[in-house]
């Protein structure tokens, strides 16, 4: 579809603020975390928080943000319900397409669990990379949290979980619906060093932590099998409650064999179905 000829882009200002907040009202049942994050956005330099006018009036908004080398996240699509299925969000993502690859980026990613959205991406030609369930564990009193391993050692951990069962299905990156990075050794160093990853006695099972969004602690992967993921699972319910948090939160990729060892280890699917998913797109 030709972009709709009265489209213009132009990078948010603050002063949108207002508009943002009325077209975001019925989104999610106004539940959209835009208005939380407007302010952070409009005033990052780094990344490009983009909206669309018709006629002077904002009628869309989308974010581009450079994460990790070569790599852009995709994020805060919104179109105003009173201009939806005008072709809108199909001619800002192309821009913003075009515009990641101008400025020499390899990849864009982005995460979503809207079925038009999804519908949308798949025709531009994204490609699911994960696709993700949740599955959540109250904390529990009483054990040792999992050890923080160093940026070195963790780089040498890979090698123990690499080939471990379901890890193939993360397809080499993790399931972070705010930035999905690459999954390998260098971002277990990463992590490491961030303070996010923990690892099972041994080191034969590991996850990565993502920020969290609400009061958990949120895990974008993990790694292993047997008695040390079945460990490291305890300990992460441990760490929950040593840290006065309320639960656990793993994003597992549907059909992983490790669903067996979360039901073992006191986490359950968070909802009866899920449509999240970490998609991609070579540039
Ligand atoms: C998703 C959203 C951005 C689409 O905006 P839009 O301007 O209406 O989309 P377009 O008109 O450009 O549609 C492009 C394609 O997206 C898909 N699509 C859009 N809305 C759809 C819907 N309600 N149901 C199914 N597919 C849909 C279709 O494939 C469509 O192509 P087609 O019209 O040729 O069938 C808009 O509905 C919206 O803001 N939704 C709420 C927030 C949201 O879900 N954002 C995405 C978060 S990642």
């Amino acid at each position: 579809m030709a972009t709709p000829p009265e489209l213009t882009l132009r990078p948010v200002r603050p002063a949108d603020r207002k508009r943002v907040v009325e077209l975001t009202q019925d989104v999610w049942e106004g539940r959209d975390y835009l208005p939380q994050v407007f302010e952070r956005w409009v005033s990052d330099a780094g990344s490009t928080f983009q909206s669309a006018e018709i006629d002077g009036v904002v009628v869309g908004v989308q974010r581009l943000r450079p994460y990790a080398p070569g790599l852009m996240w995709y994020e805060g699509l919104r179109v105003a319900s009173t201009h939806r299925r005008r072709g809108i969000a199909r001619a800002m993502l192309d821009s913003a397409i075009g515009e990641a690859r101008e400025q020499g980026f390899t990849e864009m990613r982005l995460g979503t669990a809207s079925p038009a959205a999804v519908s949308l991406f798949e025709q531009a030609g994204f490609k699911r990379l994960v696709d993700i369930r949740w599955w959540r564990a109250p904390r529990v009193e009483g054990g040792e949290p999992a050890r923080i391993p160093d940026p070195a050692e963790a780089e040498r951990l890979w090698s123990a979980v690499s080939a471990t069962p379901g890890l193939d299905l993360y397809h080499g990156v993790a399931a972070d619906m705010t930035g999905a990075h690459d999954l390998d050794a260098a971002e277990l160093s990463r992590l490491a060093g961030l303070g996010m990853l923990r690892a099972a006695p041994g080191g034969r099972a590991i996850a990565g932590l993502r920020p969290a969004w609400s009061d958990n602690i949120s895990v974008a992967f993990v790694a292993g099998k047997g008695a040390a993921l079945r460990d490291l699972l305890f300990a992460l319910r441990y760490e929950a409650d040593a840290d006065g948090l309320d639960h656990v939160t793993i994003a597992l990729p549907r059909r992983h064999p490790a669903a067996v060892d979360m039901n073992a280890c006191g986490y359950d699917l968070v909802n009866a179905e899920d449509n999240a998913g970490v998609y991609g797109l070579k540039l």
